[in-house]
């Protein structure tokens, strides 16, 4: 096997192999094409769907992506479009946290930039929900600009390539890593910048998520196979090395599915911060006696029926959800409480809410 690009040089790019023609080369190939954001410089539509993209799988953002621009077809209407109705275009994609902040993104850009995105990595980076890889993904996709993505996947093919045993979650070690990232980038003129970043990073996304997979990478497919030098110890899935385990938790919640004599959901906005924040949501309980002292506003007590209890797994934390469905005769003297609302299926399904919560309305 030839000498691995780490036993070469300390200056890859330098002096090593040409990695970057070996990642674009590959990309016209056998990398993804025809999707809908990849024909495109525009800044809009490319943000869009990195933002989509950053967790979330391809063949779900390719359903979700047309209907927004369709809604929302510029910076300007998404800025200006009220916030359920960005939440309602984002429900059931997750982590709701990226609506938010599209939304604002959207706002800043109109504000602060006249309408038109900042064009460098360095400026976008200022916006919210915009990271330094996601930057660098727009900025080099819009305008051929030489800047490096480490998102995981790219992560995982520079740190295998490189043997880079470092723990990622040092910063200090992340930090070099950016380094490396950004020494293997595309050398050149603007021109040649500009024609050859976009596939590059486009290659490195592929890479990762095609053939530098987690488990059982396929490294006889991969174009810098033989220069890897996590291949030639014979350990590629030792990396990356990042010690920081997520600190899992645990939560019960009791969901109340309350409807009027028409059918219709009482539904309550949930909080500006936490889980699912800013989401329409049934009202939500820490425990059983607090769901009852409300339906008594509504109900007696032998009109709630139990349904089944579900787990809905997030990043850090497992929520097991019991519904409790509960049909209204009477409708309370009282008005309803603040923030809350009733719904009928034809709202609800335009409403930004939680991927279980649309389910459960949607089967019950
Ligand atoms: N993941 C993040 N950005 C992506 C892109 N542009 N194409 C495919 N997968 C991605």
């Amino acid at each position: 096997m030839a000498p691995t690009i780490a036993q070469r040089a300390a200056a890859p790019a330098a002096t090593g192999i040409d990695f970057a023609g070996r990642i674009t080369a590959w990309q016209s190939s056998h990398g993804r094409s025809g999707l809908p954001w990849q024909g495109t410089r525009d800044p809009y539509r490319v943000w869009l769907s990195e933002i989509m993209l950053q967790q979330t799988q391809v063949a779900t953002v390719l359903d979700y992506f047309p209907r927004f621009l369709a809604r929302l077809p510029d910076v300007r209407s998404l800025a200006e479009a009220p916030a359920d109705v960005v939440l309602g275009l984002w429900s059931g994609l997750g982590y709701y946290s990226r609506a938010r902040n599209l939304h604002r993104c959207a706002q800043r850009v109109m504000s602060d930039f006249g309408g038109e995105f900042p064009r460098s990595a360095e400026q976008l980076a200022t916006l919210p929900g915009i990271g330094r890889s996601t930057a660098s993904a727009i900025a080099s996709f819009c305008w051929g600009e030489r800047a490096a993505i480490l998102d995981a996947n790219v992560k995982r093919v520079l740190t295998r390539v490189m043997a880079y045993g470092a723990d990622l979650a040092r910063p200090a070690a992340e930090r070099a890593l950016w380094e490396i990232a950004t020494d293997l980038l595309p050398r050149g003129d603007a021109p040649t910048l500009q024609s050859q970043m976009p596939r590059y990073t486009q290659g490195m996304m592929d890479l990762g998520a095609t053939v530098c997979v987690q488990r059982n990478p396929l490294c006889l497919l991969c174009p810098v196979g033989d220069v890897c030098a996590g291949r030639a110890e014979g350990r590629p899935e030792a990396y990356p090395v990042k010690t920081k385990t997520l600190k899992r938790s645990a939560e019960s919640w009791w969901l109340l599915v309350l409807r009027d004599a028409q059918g219709r959901v009482l539904l309550e906005r949930r909080p500006d911060r936490g889980i699912w924040a800013g989401l329409h949501c049934t009202p939500i309980f820490q425990d059983r006696a607090q769901l009852d002292a409300f339906v008594a506003r509504y109900a007696t007590a032998d009109a709630a029926q139990d349904l089944p209890v579900f787990l809905h797994v997030l990043t850090h934390k497992d929520l097991h959800l019991h519904p409790v469905d509960v049909t209204v005769v009477t409708p309370p003297a009282q008005d309803e409480p603040e923030g809350t609302r009733w719904a009928s299926r034809e709202e609800w399904a335009e409403l930004g809410l939680p991927t279980p919560v649309r389910r459960l309305l949607a089967e019950t």
